[in-house]
């Protein structure tokens, strides 16, 4: 199956404070603030939604392409994607930018302070489905430069690629009507229980409005409460898979939307691909980073079996 990824390609700076922010912001000062935080530690993550999608998938057997836009700075994550199994020809460099990057830095009360610099992702817009050249059986439109984001869905329409709509932390960012249109004949939607909330508000439709405008599945993910599939008529509650240590969720949405494009790239069903995405984010949530974890196949099949039992998928694989 011809797997295509859209989303943004990031670094995240993460760096920590051995101090208290606040104990250095002087309230009668505030009208001209200039502060510099000496920080003792700093990691650069690989990260962004479509690499950290793809990276699960490729984890679990797939050879998922990359559409997406980076910069000048991209050289050692492409050669890290591609030995881990991504395939990256489909992502565009931009050389007079740097890649987006996300700077954080958190304190000991775990205030924290961050930026996001767009850098090559504003650029994503310019990509486009008709200059692949290669068949698409089933995309993903994540979170990335709006334009983009407007632009995908509806190329995929014209040349009658499905989509998983997955536009979550850009909801905000969006205008209804434009949410409306991608939601509108998407293949499957999905974003958190948080973002179904604004999602509707945003859209002013309901949730039998947006089930209806969806051709095969809703999927909402409510954290450690698990998932909701609703699926020609259905609803399936999948359960999560009890993490051994919860080290840090960064990227445990993407890795879920991974799991589920599995199953669906194996043609099983709901219920499955609700369980493999399960098992695939509780992984995420034991490592630091969103792409510090391994498996086999093999390990992670023997695990999916410890929760759910044998089925369709451990028996295929
Ligand atoms: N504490 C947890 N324990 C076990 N599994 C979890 C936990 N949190 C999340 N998951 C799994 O990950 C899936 C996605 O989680 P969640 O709904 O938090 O996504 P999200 O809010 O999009 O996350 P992200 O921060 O990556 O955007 C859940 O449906 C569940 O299967
Ligand atoms: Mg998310």
């Amino acid at each position: 199956m011809n797997i295509v990824i859209t989303g943004s390609i990031a670094f995240d700076y993460l760096m920590s404070f051995p101090g208290n922010f606040i104990e250095h912001v002087k309230p009668d000062k505030i009208g001209k603030l200039s502060l510099s935080f000496l920080v003792d530690s700093m990691t650069r993550q690989y990260g962004g939604c479509a690499p950290n999608i793809a990276f699960n998938l490729a984890l679990l057997g797939e050879r998922p392409v990359v559409m997406a836009t980076a910069g000048q700075d991209f050289g050692d994550y492409r050669a890290w994607l591609e030995a881990h199994g991504v395939d990256t020809s489909g992502v565009k460099i931009v050389p007079e930018v740097f890649t987006a990057s996300f700077f954080v830095n958190t304190d000991q009360q775990q205030n924290q302070i961050a930026t996001f610099y767009a850098g090559a992702m504003a650029h994503a817009h310019e990509l486009s489905f008709h200059d692949l050249g290669r068949p698409v059986d089933l995309t993903i439109v994540s979170p990335n430069d709006p334009a983009a984001m407007v632009k995908y869905p509806a190329e995929c329409k014209a040349l009658g690629i499905p989509y998983l709509y997955d536009p979550s932390q850009q909801i905000v960012r969006m205008h209804g009507a434009v949410l409306r249109e991608g939601v509108q004949g998407a293949d499957i939607l999905i974003v958190n229980d948080y973002e179904f909330e604004l999602l509707k508000d945003a859209t002013g439709m309901s949730e039998s409005d947006i089930r209806a405008a969806v051709t095969r599945a809703v999927i909402i993910t409510r954290g450690e409460a698990g998932s909701t599939l609703w699926a020609g008529g259905d609803e399936i509650a999948v359960p999560v898979v009890p993490p051994q240590q919860v080290l840090d969720p960064t990227g445990v949405g993407d890795a879920y939307r991974a799991g589920l494009i599995k199953g669906l790239a194996l043609g099983l069903p709901w219920r499955l691909c609700g369980q493999i995405g399960a098992l695939a984010a509780t992984y995420v949530l034991e490592t630091p980073g969103p792409q510090t974890h391994t498996y086999t196949l093999a390990e992670f099949v023997a695990r999916y079996k410890e929760a759910f039992g044998e089925d369709e998928f451990t028996n295929r694989i």
